[in-house]
């Protein structure tokens, strides 16, 4: 099952933490611009302005993902209350108060690429809301602990989806993390719900890298496609909170390379 996945040197990972960072730091810009009365295409303006400035490729724009058919048209996906994933930014859409908004955004520079994702709370979003995002953030943190030498890739899976449960949401199906280096989307595919995993996994190892991802949802773990052909929502319309991180596994234990 280790066929196909990358395993990344010191120096490369040092090169892919380059990506990384920058990744992390146009995040941070975009979550102070997340206010009401913004439109996820200003997001957009704001977020190839910021690569450009620090001599970055966005990773998504017209890039076509393993899992399509067709290229992304932008740099960002924008997701919003009840989209769970890859948001087309919108012109027409207005960012309001009590809105949870995920950014989601990747980078490429010197050939080696890092994937990041936050959501962003709009003023005061509510009890559920407040609780859904932090089973979100709590599962990321726990994952990342998990990357480590000797494990396997089904500790991680499983520990997103407890801590879904022990917060009494759910873990979306079919979607997930991945690994990334010199490309956005390698092998292994990493779920966020258990169900996804089957009966195949991976012993984790020296110089992994991989994206860890959980898209939580208040209600359901089905999720339906929109009429864009990108945009994910969650099959009830309840709203779907998602952070991800790319980690490296170093002989160090677990390195979270989108970090300022
Ligand atoms: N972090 C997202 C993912 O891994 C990035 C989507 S890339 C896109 O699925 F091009 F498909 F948008
Ligand atoms: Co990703």
């Amino acid at each position: 099952m280790r066929r196909g996945i990358e395993l990344y040197s010191f120096k490369e990972i040092e090169k892919i933490k380059k990506a990384c960072h920058v990744v992390a730091e146009i995040l941070q810009v975009l979550a102070e611009n997340v206010k009401p009365g913004v439109t996820p295409w200003d997001l957009e303006m704001i977020a190839r302005e910021e690569a450009r400035k620090r001599g970055a490729k966005p990773a998504f724009l017209n890039y076509r993902p393993p899992f399509h058919t067709e290229r992304y048209p932008a740099a960002l996906c924008v997701s919003i209350n009840d989209e769970v994933v890859h948001g087309l930014p919108r012109k027409d859409r207005v960012i309001k108060e009590g809105d949870l908004v995920s950014i989601d955004f990747g980078v490429i520079i010197d050939g080696y690429a890092g994937d990041s994702a936050i959501t962003v709370p709009v003023g005061n979003v509510g009890e559920e809301k407040e609780r859904l995002m932090r089973a979100t953030k709590e599962a990321l943190d726990r994952a990342v602990m998990k990357a480590v030498a000797g494990n396997w890739l089904s500790d991680i899976v499983e520990t997103i989806h407890s801590t879904a449960e022990e917060f009494g949401v759910y873990p979306v199906l079919r979607y997930g993390g991945h690994g990334i280096g010199r490309k956005v989307h390698e092998d292994p595919f990493v779920p966020n719900n258990r169900k996804d995993l089957g009966k195949k996994d991976v012993k984790l190892r020296q110089g992994m890298v991989i994206a860890i991802e959980p898209m939580f949802a208040l209600g359901t773990e089905e999720t339906v496609h929109d009429g864009d052909g990108w945009t994910v929502r969650t099959k009830d319309g309840s709203p779907s909170a998602h952070f991800e991180h790319t980690v490296a596994v170093t002989k160090n234990g677990p390195m979270v390379l989108t970090e300022i």
